[in-house]
């Protein structure tokens, strides 16, 4: 199975993280904020999903991209490239 990331744990990156926590896959959460301040999320979500740092979520097969229009600059900032993996960006400027 491909390991995902998912950078953005609001709204959109905490329904997809429910999702694929519900269905045992696993993958790495992360946020602004760092792993810490997800450790009560995560816990609810089952054993498929942690925190990690947003390097760590983009490191993966599949990267889920769901951050606030106006942070997505910083947030994607000064990471590798993703060199044709798998990125899914949800996000608009609404
Ligand atoms: N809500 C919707 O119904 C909906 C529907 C379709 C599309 N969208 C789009 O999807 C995107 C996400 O929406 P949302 O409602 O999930 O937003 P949200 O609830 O405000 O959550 C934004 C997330 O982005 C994280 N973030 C911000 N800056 C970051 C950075 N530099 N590095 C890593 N993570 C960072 C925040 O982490 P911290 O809290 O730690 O800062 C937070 O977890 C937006 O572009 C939105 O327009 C939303």
């Amino acid at each position: 199975m491909n390991s995902i990331g998912i950078i953005g744990a609001g709204n959109i990156g905490r329904a997809f993280a429910t999702a694929l926590g519900r269905n045992n896959i696993r993958s790495t959460l992360s946020n602004s904020r760092g792993p810490e301040s997800l450790r009560d999320l995560v816990a609810g979500l089952g054993p498929s999903i942690e925190a990690g740092t947003r390097e760590e979520a983009a490191s993966k097969d599949i990267v889920f991209v769901a951050v606030n229009w106006s942070k997505l600059p910083a947030a994607l900032n000064g990471l590798p490239d993703f060199g044709g993996r798998i990125v899914i960006d949800v996000n608009n400027p609404i």
